[in-house]
This record gives structure tokens, sequence and C-alpha cells, in this order.
């Protein structure tokens, strides 16, 4: 039979996994460190395991297994169904944690280094699923090209998605690119499952059962194409009922038992292939990390925008209030300065018969005083015009036909705290009105101390409150994003996903929203206030003195700010969830 199309050594092109890896051994230095081994030595098999022993509580699924796979071989894991042929895979793929024994996977021990280091493994190996794992979200294309940008996020992107198409293409599925895993029947998906671990040309490769749903003549290419892998130099284990593949080995579960394959090739050597350039390198990174985290991270939020709504509003109305009793703040503040500047004059009356001397004597001695700020005489005249020009007093000065307003010194003073000092200052002096030398607010001070405790307090009660309903609707709204996304993040963690891929479309998505619920409350705040300066601008000016442009325009930056860092913070909350 022809098998068109079938060859994948044509996609040997430039920068597969074994290039790269000298690149990453040197920027993931600290990742390495936790390595507990050397780096796979030529001849030294790629995959070792010895004296293995699995069991889930007291259910014993094998023990002493032992088996060691070099490159370009392939073994076969044969054994009934629930004799432990899944979960041989999974232990050399750091899912599952030996009971006993030692996994070294391309020079790495997998039983120490559980967990952590995982993902650095995990790209290394491509996995089958015998569930397949696609995401569901994206297509089946999309699946492939995630993939590779996990494994090799420094292969630009032209170069992934031809790689995609081809590995598709290989694998009769060409035409069905930008299908959904669930428009895809099941034999359809097992395809594409073994064409997102074959894309990446790794060097082991871990298949489940891969042929379990495919047609006898797509089962025949999928074996043909693990065998070619195997033949180009890869470590090839394939889980199976019955050993229909040219392999080197058998490995028979649950005893362990090792038998001959049949017909196994010997390895080819494949060619190095070419090493990108450094900038081309680190340009497909940065191309390759906006497409994983920013526009991944949008799409998510649009896609899960029901789920958001919740936090997004109430983040929303957060802001918004946060922003009005900042304006009402600005405006407590303004008529609270104002009221300061009042109270802090001490009027001095001047006795009738003040002699001009003794007027400047006494506005000397006050002028001296360090707690003095300024001083400015009023002479009755313009005391009278002063009074004139308020409501009550021009009325009780029309009263009389002589000015019944005496002249005064309007002393202020540098702290409100003083202007009862001052006033005993000139209290008896020769120039002052004898009967009343003064007139001040001895109480001012702690009235507007209080005015401001209670409007504080009333402030930030509502805050505090709103805060608290606000924190629950958000980290509501996040778990149920968190809960919709584990099984995309879980599958993403398999693929070897590092963790700003995993975190970073999390704070994206945490990003937009915070900035979405800011631009939102600011957007309401400045045309609120538009719309008040526009329409009813006297009103608003006594409603809210001295919330003016200035101080909108710095409530829209605080509430931007505040919305991104929020989101920021809510989205690493959310994630922090989805781990435990
Ligand atoms: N996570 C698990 N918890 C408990 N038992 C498990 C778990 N995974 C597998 N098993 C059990 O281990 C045995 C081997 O399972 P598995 O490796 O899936 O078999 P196979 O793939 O050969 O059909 C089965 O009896 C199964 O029920
Ligand atoms: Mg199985």
């Amino acid at each position: 039979m022809r098998l068109p199309g079938l060859s994948l050594s044509g996609l040997r092109g430039m920068g597969s996994r074994s290039v790269t890896r000298a690149a990453g051994a040197a920027q993931s230095a600290p990742e390495q460190d936790l390595q507990t081994a050397a780096p796979a030595a030529p001849g030294r098999p790629l995959v070792e395991v010895t004296g293995l022993a699995k069991s889930f509580g007291k259910l014993g699924v094998f023990d002493e297994v032992s088996l060691a796979v070099g490159p370009g071989e392939l073994v076969v894991v044969t054994g009934s169904s629930g004799s432990g042929k899944t979960t041989l895979l999974r232990l050399l793929h750091g899912q599952l944690r030996p009971t006993r024994g030692s996994i070294w996977v391309a020079g790495r021990s997998l039983h120490r280094l559980w967990r952590r280091g995982l993902g650095r493994v995990r790209r290394d190996v491509g996995f089958i699923f015998q569930d397949f794992r696609l995401l569901p979200r994206l297509t089946a294309l999309e699946n492939i090209i995630l993939a590779l940008q996990i494994s090799d996020p420094q292969l630009p992107y032209s170069v992934i998605r031809r790689r995609a198409l081809e590995v598709l293409e290989a694998l009769s599925l060409g035409h069905r690119g930008r299908a959904y895993p669930a428009q895809l029947s099941a034999g359809e998906q097992q395809r594409v499952a073994v064409a997102r671990a074959l894309a990446g040309h790794p060097q082991i490769l871990l298949a489940d059962e891969p042929v379990t749903a495919i047609d006898a003549q797509n089962a025949h290419i999928v074996v043909r194409l693990l065998e070619e892998a195997a033949a180009n130099g890869a470590a090839v284990i394939v889980a199976s009922h019955h050993n229909t593949y040219r392999s080197h080995r058998e490995l028979r579960l649950p005893e362990g038992k090792i038998l001959p394959g049949h017909r196994g090739r010997k390895a080819g050597v494949s060619a190095q292939p070419v090493r990108p350039r450094l900038w081309r390198r680190l340009l497909a990174l940065c191309a390759n990390s906006f497409r994983l985290v920013v526009l991944s991270g949008l799409r998510s939020w649009r896609r899960d925008l029901r789920l958001i709504a919740p936090a997004l509003g109430s983040m929303a109305l957060l802001f918004l209030l946060c922003g009005l009793l900042s304006l009402v703040g600005v405006a407590v503040a303004d008529v609270g300065a104002r009221a300061a500047d009042q109270a802090s004059v001490v009027r001095v009356y001047l006795a009738p018969d003040a002699a001009p001397a003794d007027v400047a004597a006494l506005k000397a001695r006050l002028a001296a005083d360090p707690r003095v700020e300024s001083i400015r005489e009023v002479s009755a005249e313009q005391a009278l015009r002063e009074a004139n020009g308020r409501p009550g007093l021009g009325a009780l000065a029309s009263l009389s036909t002589s000015n019944p307003f005496p002249a005064s010194l309007d002393v202020r003073a540098r702290r409100l705290t003083d202007v009862g000092t001052i006033a005993a200052l000139a209290k008896g002096d020769p120039a002052a009105d004898p009967s009343y030398p003064t007139s001040y607010d001895p109480d001012a001070y702690s009235r507007l101390q209080r005015m401001g405790l209670i409007v504080g307090g009333i402030g930030a009660g509502l805050l505090l409150l709103f805060l608290f309903v606000a924190y629950s609707v958000v980290a509501n709204s996040m778990r149920a994003i968190a809960t919709a996304r584990r099984e995309e993040v879980l599958v993403t963690r398999l693929l070897g996903a590092r963790g700003w891929m995993l975190r970073g479309p999390f704070v994206v998505q945490g990003l937009a929203t915070g900035a979405f619920a800011g631009a939102l409350a600011a957007a309401v705040v400045a045309g609120g206030w538009f719309l008040a300066d526009r329409f009813a601008a006297a009103t608003y000016s006594q409603v809210l003195p001295g919330a003016g442009p200035v101080a909108i325009r710095f409530v829209v930056a605080g509430l931007l700010t505040a919305g991104l860092v929020l989101g920021a913070l809510t989205a690493l909350l959310g994630f922090r969830r989805l781990r435990a």
C-alpha cells in the first residue's frame, strides 16, 4: 500500500528540539540546578527504569520492572487491560510517583525530582494520551501549534505552523485542521493527538494505545510513523494489547518480563538540523510569548466573559464608589480648608478712642509674635462696607444711623490652634476695646477635626464594606474561571509548559478585567463631571466644591491604575486557587 505524504523526515528543518536544547541549557540555568543528573550521554539509554514498583494504596499494579530504551529503539509494552501499561507510561512522564525504584528520563532522575523541573523533562517527551487530552477550545491545528510553541518557543511561528500542517497532512487530516475536537470523530481526535506528539520530533515518545480508535488504514500510518520516529533516533515506548510493531523488545506487564521484539530496524542517523541565528530565535521567542500569553489571555477573556461579568461588575462598582468618595473627600478637604482659613483670623476690636500710636504699638507687638502670619487693619468704614455685603449684617447696619462696627486689626494666625493665645495677647492692650477686645472661634479646630473624623470614618466604612463584598464576588468568579480552565491548565502543564506560559494568560485575563472595570468607572466619573459642568455647574460647585478638572483627572488616572493592579492581583489569586 502506498501512503502518500507519510514521511516526516522532511519536516526535520531548522530548530528541532535537539537544537534548542543547547540554547535552553544556558537560558534555564536555575531549572538545570534542580536536575540531579548528567546530560544523556551518547549510547546511554534515554529511558532507564530499575526495580520499579507502583501501587495505589493496597492495590499493587506491578513490581520489579526494569527496562532500558536507547535512542532509535522501539519497545512495546503489552499486557491485558488493567495490567499497568498506562501507569508505567505515566510514571515515565512524571504524572505519578513511583512507590519504589528509580526512573531516568533523558538523563534526569524523575523519582527524585518529581514535580520540580518536570516541565523541562516533558518538553523532551512526546506523549500520546490514551484519552487524547486535546484542548477543547482550540482547533486541531491550534492544538498542535500550542504543543510546538510550548516545547520550543524559539522556533519561528511560520515554521511551527508549517510543521503542524505537514504532520496533520501526514495523518490524512489536512482538511480537518480548523475543526474543534468536539467536531471530530474519536479516530480523528486520536490522530490529532498523535500528530501533536510527533510534530515536535521529541527524543522520547510515549504512546498509550495510540491506535485503539483508529481505522485499519490510518492505524497502519500511525504505526509506521512511530517506527519511523524510532528509526530517526527517538526512544519510542508504545503501550498496546498486542505487539504489531517492528519492535526491538517487548515488555510484558504486570510481570515485567522482557521478550525479544520482531523485525526491529536499525536506527538511521538523523541529520543535524541547522541552528538558527540568535536574533531569529529571540525574535521568535518574543512573538511566541506574545501569542501564548497576550493573545491567548485575551481570547480566554472574551470566551469567559460570562464568567468574568460578576467580577467585572463588582470591580467597576467598587471603583466608581472609590472615585465618588475621593471626589467627596476633595470637596470636604476644600470646605475644611476654607473654614480653617476663616477660623484662623482673630479680630482685635480697637477702642473707639484709641490713639494711633497705641494702635501702631499693638500692631507692632502682634507682628513680632512668631505665631502671627499677617495683620490687616480694618477701619470702621471698611467694616461697615464689608457688613453691608453680607445678607444678615447689612440689615442690622441699616437699623442704626451711626456706624455700629468698630475698627479692628484682623490678625491671621499661622496655625489654627494659636488663635486663643493671640487673642490673649491683645486683651488688656490700651488700643483694644476693653469691653469686647477680640472675636474668634475657639472651637473651630476641634469642630473641623471632628468633621474630618466623621466624614473619613463614614467613607472608610463604606469602602471596607464594599471591598469585602467585592472581594467575595471577585474571588467567586475567579474560582469559576479557574475551574473552567482547570483541565486546560492541566493539559498545558502535561505538555511541559513553563510557569509563565501558565500564569501569563491568567494575568492578562485579570489585567483586561481590571482595566475594563477601571475604565468603566473612570468613564462614568468623567462623563458625570462633564455633564454636571455643562448643565449644572453652579449646583455642582456647591455640592462638590474644589472637585474641578484637575481632581477629576487625578481620579480617572487613579481608577485606571487601580484597575490594572487589582486585576493582576485577582488573576494571581485565581491562579493560586487553581494550583491548590
Ligand atoms: N489513579 C489511580 N488510582 C487508583 N488506581 C488506579 C489509578 N490508576 C490506575 N489504577 C489501577 O491500576 C491498574 C492499572 O491501570 P492501567 O495502568 O490504567 O492499566 P492499563 O493501561 O494496562 O489498562 C488498574 O487496576 C487501575 O484500576
Ligand atoms: Mg491503559
